[in-house]
C-alpha cells in the first residue's frame, strides 16, 4: 500500500517549466564588444545565409526577451556561453570584459525574474582560433583550454547558476566533424582525427565534472545528449541489432562515458579494428573514474524507422553503423525537413535512458516542432506545435507516473532562431522574429498561438493537457 502511495501522479510543484537557444543561433553582434569568431561563424559566413552576425540581435534585445520569458512564466531558461564572447581566441590570457559582464547581466535579469538558469558551457560554437592555431578539438590542447574557460564561468557565475550543461550533442559533433572545423580529404585521417576530438571532449568534461564538484557542491552538471529514437523497419534481428549500434553511436557511448567513467568494449573493440589508438594519457584514469554527470540532458525531436540497405551511403562517419536507409511512415505526420510527430517516441526514449540509468534525474534540453511560417495580421497561428506541446507533455506526464525523473522541460525554442541549417527558413520559437534570410526587417517580435498555449500549461503545471489534441 504504502508503495502505491509514492506512485507519481504528476508534474513536481518544483518542475522547471522552461525553454531553450544556444548562444550563435540567437545573439547575433558575432564581432561585437571584442568578440571572437567561432566555427559556427565561419560556417555562416560560407553559407551566405546563416547571418550569426545578427542572428536574431538577442544580444541587443535582452532586456526586451526576458521580459518575454517572464510573461510566459518560464522557471527556467537554457542558454548557452559564447566561448569567444568570453576568450576570443579561447585561450587568450585575459577575459574579455565585456563578454563577461554580458551573461552578468543575462543570468541576473534571470534571476531577478525568478528564472533558473541552465547554461551550457559549449553548443556548436568552438573558437577559430582554436583550430588555426593546434586543429581544436584534435589536439590535447583543447582540453586545458576548455577546463581554463570553464573554470572562469564557475568562478563568475556560479553563485547564481545551479544547473550546468557540459557539452551539447557531442555525438553529432564526432560524427560531421567539420561542426568542430576538422576537415580533410583523407577519410581515414579525418576519422582518426574526429576519434581523438571525441576523447578530448571526454575527458574535458570529466575535468569539468570533478571542478564543478570541487567548486560549486550545490550545483548539478551534465552533459546534453542528442537521443532520437530510432526503430528498425524490419523485425529482423540484423536491423534490430543495427537500430541497436545507431542508438549507441548516436547516445549511449556518450551517456555512458559520462554517467559510468567507462569506454564500452564495443566502440573500443571498433576502434581497435579500425586501426585508431586513443591518445590516452596513464593520469587521465583518475579523471574519468571520479568525474561523473549528476543529470542527465536530453535533446529529442522525432522518432527515425531506418532500414539496411547496402548500397546507401552512410552519413555516421565513425563506422559503427553500416549502410542505413530512412523510412517515412506514412502514418505519422512530418515536417518539411523529414522529422516526425511522434509522442509516444519520446515516452520510449524516456523510459530507454531510465532503464539504463536509473538513478539519475532527466532534463530535456531540446524538443520541438519546425516550420516555415509567416505572418498573419501580426499573428502566427502555429496549430501543429501546439499540438505538439500538448502531446508531447502528455507524454512527459506519463513517463513521470511510469516512475522516470524527469525535472525539467525545455523546448526548442523559446524565440526563433537560425537553424543550423536552414536559417531562418526554418522556425521552432514560441516567439516569432520578423526577419527571414536575406533581410533582417526590423527584427520585431510576436507571440505565437503556442506562446499562449505553453503560458496556460505553465500556468497550471501542465495540469491542463489534454491525452491528445487531433483537429488543426
Ligand atoms: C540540435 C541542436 O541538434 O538540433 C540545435 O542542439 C539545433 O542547435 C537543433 O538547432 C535543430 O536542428 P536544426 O538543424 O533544425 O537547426
Amino acid at each position: 500500500m504504502s508503495v502505491l502511495n509514492s506512485l507519481k501522479e504528476d508534474f513536481p510543484n518544483n518542475f522547471l517549466w522552461g525553454a531553450s537557444t544556444s548562444a550563435f543561433q540567437v545573439e547575433g553582434a558575432s564581432t561585437e564588444d571584442g568578440k571572437g569568431l567561432s566555427v559556427a561563424d565561419i560556417r555562416s559566413i560560407d553559407s551566405k545565409f546563416l547571418d550569426t552576425s545578427v542572428s536574431v540581435d538577442h544580444y541587443h534585445h535582452l532586456e526586451e526577451d526576458i521580459a518575454l520569458m517572464k510573461e510566459l512564466g518560464l522557471k527556467s531558461y537554457r542558454f548557452s556561453i559564447s566561448w569567444t564572447r568570453i576568450f576570443p581566441n579561447g585561450n587568450d590570457q585575459y577575459p574579455n570584459p565585456h563578454g563577461v559582464a554580458f551573461y552578468h547581466r543575462l543570468i541576473t535579469l534571470l534571476k531577478d525574474n525568478g528564472i533558473e538558469p541552465i547554461a551550457t558551457i559549449f553548443h556548436f560554437d568552438l573558437p577559430q582560433s582554436l583550430v588555426d592555431q593546434y586543429n581544436g578539438w584534435a589536439d590535447r590542447r583543447c582540453v586545458d583550454d576548455y577546463v581554463r574557460y570553464t573554470k572562469l564561468l564557475f568562478e563568475e557565475y556560479g553563485d547564481m547558476v545551479n544547473y550546468w550543461l557540459t557539452i551539447n550533442e557531442h555525438s553529432l559533433l564526432v560524427n560531421v566533424p567539420n561542426m568542430i572545423g576538422l576537415k580533410s580529404d583523407d577519410s581515414k585521417k579525418l576519422r582518426e582525427m574526429a576519434e581523438h576530438a571525441n576523447y578530448h571532449m571526454f575527458l574535458a568534461q570529466a575535468k569539468v565534472f570533478n571542478l564543478c564538484h570541487d567548486l560549486l557542491p550545490n550545483a548539478m552538471i551534465g552533459p546534453a545528449v542528442s537521443y532520437m529514437t530510432n526503430l528498425a523497419y524490419n523485425h529482423k534481428s540484423s536491423d534490430v541489432l543495427l537500430g541497436k549500434s545507431l542508438e549507441d553511436t548516436v547516445s549511449f557511448i556518450t551517456m555512458d562515458v559520462a554517467v559510468r567513467g567507462e569506454f564500452p568494449t564495443y566502440y573500443l573493440r571498433k576502434l581497435n579494428e579500425d586501426g585508431i589508438n586513443l591518445p590516452l594519457q596513464p593520469e587521465d584514469e583518475k579523471e574519468f573514474k571520479t568525474g561523473r554527470a549528476d543529470f542527465l540532458g536530453l535533446n529529442w525531436y522525432c522518432t527515425s524507422i531506418f532500414r539496411h540497405n547496402e548500397i546507401a551511403t552512410s552519413k555516421m562517419l565513425s563506422g559503427v553503423i553500416a549502410q542505413i536507409e530512412r523510412y517515412e511512415d506514412p502514418e505519422l505526420q512530418h515536417t518539411e525537413w523529414g522529422f516526425s510527430f511522434d509522442p509516444l517516441g519520446l515516452r520510449y526514449a524516456l523510459q530507454r535512458v531510465h532503464d539504463r540509468f536509473p538513478h539519475l534525474p532527466l532534463m530535456i534540453t531540446e524538443c520541438g516542432w519546425s516550420e516555415r511560417e509567416h505572418l498573419e495580421n501580426g499573428k502566427i497561428h502555429d496549430h501543429t506545435r501546439v499540438r505538439f506541446l500538448n502531446d508531447h507533455i502528455y507524454q512527459i506526464r506519463e513517463a513521470i507516473r511510469d516512475g522516470v525523473n524527469i525535472i525539467s522541460f525545455n523546448p526548442w525554442s523559446f524565440i526563433d532562431l537560425l537553424s543550423v541549417n536552414d536559417g531562418m527558413d526554418k522556425r521552432y520559437g514560441l516567439v516569432y522574429v520578423d526577419r527571414d534570410n536575406f533581410s533582417e526587417k526590423r527584427l520585431k517580435r510576436y507571440k505565437k498561438d503556442s506562446f499562449y498555449f505553453y503560458q496556460n500549461v505553465i500556468e497550471q503545471n501542465g495540469s491542463n493537457i489534454q491525452s491528445e489534441i487531433t483537429s488543426n
